[in-house]
């Protein structure tokens, strides 16, 4: 590739051009819709951290899934906002079968049974500790977490989840929910392993979202360190073997390398969680005037997809297929 033989530059000279040689593009089938839902009539309520993201009570959700829906967005990943008084060390409410993660599931399957409704697995919402396992002595117990996940999954299964999303990052738990899954008829039940997920700083604004801070401590006993790439393969290639169907990296801006590694040693699916903190990094930015947020927004999730992601969970979803369509 010599020059002037070779000038780069003649497929940039105009938008047809550019537009013909592009490798890669963004469609509304890239995305999951993360959704947070809190009890309640007539909630939406800003998340202070997340502008322009909002929590809903199941009357005002309703709207939300509509307009998701009419914006030709396929699927979302739920979330609940637990009050204080059903928190405990057990995530006993997460295993109501009547509590509002499950009410969420089946209404919107009932109204939009075309959605791929995804739910987050992990206990944090509902530990008084904040923690994605079960604590004894100030240890976030293995083994007795993954029990309670299994049976958390299969909860959602029985409301009609297609897709339960296990975020906690205990060993093994692909594996117990599988089998539970399996044992119970739920078959066609999928998993999107949160396989690579770090102790980032960067799920700072969820958590505000969920009040769901870890109460002692931190999470780095659980999730992965930031300075390891290696070990994600590890974690990757072990949820496939347990039985997950979608393997997932997050936060996902952050880790390009990682959603690429990923993807050269697997034949599943990549999924990658543009986090709260990437949301909110770039609408800060902008509201200062130093980032046009637009740009940002399609900038960098064009990333995650060039780095390989084959779907993206985002809370800029909405606003991108406003963008692109
Ligand atoms: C719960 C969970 C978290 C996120 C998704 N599921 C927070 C955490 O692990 O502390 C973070 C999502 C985000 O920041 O957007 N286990």
């Amino acid at each position: 590739m010599n020059y002037p033989a070779t000038r780069n530059r003649r497929l940039r000279q105009s938008n047809a051009i550019r537009a013909l040689s592009r490798e890669y593009s963004l469609s509304p089938d890239d995305f999951i819709v993360p959704v947070f839902i809190e009890e309640g009539k007539n909630q939406k309520n800003e998340i202070a951290s997340m502008p322009g993201y909002y929590r809903y009570s199941l009357d005002t959700l309703k709207t939300e899934i509509n307009l998701i829906n009419e914006l030709g967005l396929k699927s979302v990943l739920l979330f609940v906002k637990v009050p204080d008084h059903k928190k405990d060390n057990f995530g006993k409410e997460a295993l109501n079968s009547d509590g509002l993660m499950q009410q969420s599931i089946k209404m919107i399957k009932d109204m939009a049974p075309e959605l791929c409704v995804m739910t987050d697995v992990a206990m944090d919402p509902y530990s008084e500790f904040g923690h994605d396992g079960l604590v004894e002595n100030k240890q976030i117990v293995n083994d007795p977490s993954n029990k309670i996940l299994a049976n958390m999954a299969l909860s959602h299964a029985q409301a009609g989840a297609d897709f339960v999303a296990p975020s906690d990052m205990m060993d093994g738990r692909v594996k117990m929910i599988r089998e539970k899954l399996e044992v119970n008829n739920f078959h066609n039940t999928g998993i999107l392993a949160y396989s690579a997920k770090y102790a980032s700083c960067f799920y700072g604004p969820f958590r505000d979202a969920l009040d769901s801070a870890p109460g002692f401590g931190d999470k780095k006993t659980y999730q992965m360190d930031p300075a390891n790439s290696r070990e994600a393969v590890k974690e990757a290639q072990m949820d496939e073997l347990e039985g997950a169907d979608i393997l997932m990296v997050k936060p996902a801006g952050p880790y390009l390398d990682i959603i690429n590694k990923v993807k050269e040693n697997t034949q599943l699916p990549i999924a990658a969680y543009q986090v709260s903190g990437e949301y909110a990094m770039i609408k800060a930015a902008a509201k200062q005037g130093w980032l046009n947020e637009k740009n940002a927004m399609l900038e960098s999730v064009l990333g995650i997809k060039r780095a390989g992601a084959d779907m993206i969970a985002s809370y800029f979803a909405k606003d991108i297929v406003k963008e692109i369509s």
